[in-house]
């Protein structure tokens, strides 16, 4: 069951970035691409850089740390290494506010379709 939480104002992140914002005792990478929002685990999967220190571009965050680019939608990297994914989680823009599905990740495998994720509706 879904359970969307405010997570920041939108204008709080600037298109190709990202924003760390904790939600419980969770800390969440928000992120803007080009007005798109999305929402991601703030640690790297890989060795656990600091995500919101990344730059967004073209539907994905790339780490500060190695550089890995992480597809938004999907989670998957640019390095060729299909067992690491980072999860993605639902999230919607609503009034200039974005909202996290706290409920938990997406799961790719699940088919769901992650077209329109984090568009004003
Ligand atoms: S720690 Fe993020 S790519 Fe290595």
């Amino acid at each position: 069951m879904s359970d969307f939480v405010f997570a920041i104002n939108a204008d709080e992140i600037s298109a190709g970035e990202a924003v760390m914002v904790k939600i419980g005792d969770k800390f969440y990478a928000i992120c803007n691409d080009d007005g798109i929002f999305y929402a991601v685990d703030e640690s790297c999967p890989h060795e656990g850089g600091h995500l919101s220190r990344g730059l967004v571009q073209d539907g994905c965050l790339v780490c500060p740390v190695h550089l890995w680019a992480w597809n938004l939608r999907t989670g998957k990297n640019s390095a060729g290494r299909p067992h690491l994914l980072l999860n993605t989680y639902p999230c919607q823009f609503r009034d200039g506010k974005v909202y996290v599905d706290v409920s938990g990740p997406i799961k790719p495998d699940e088919g769901m379709n992650f077209a329109g994720l984090g568009e004003e509706s």
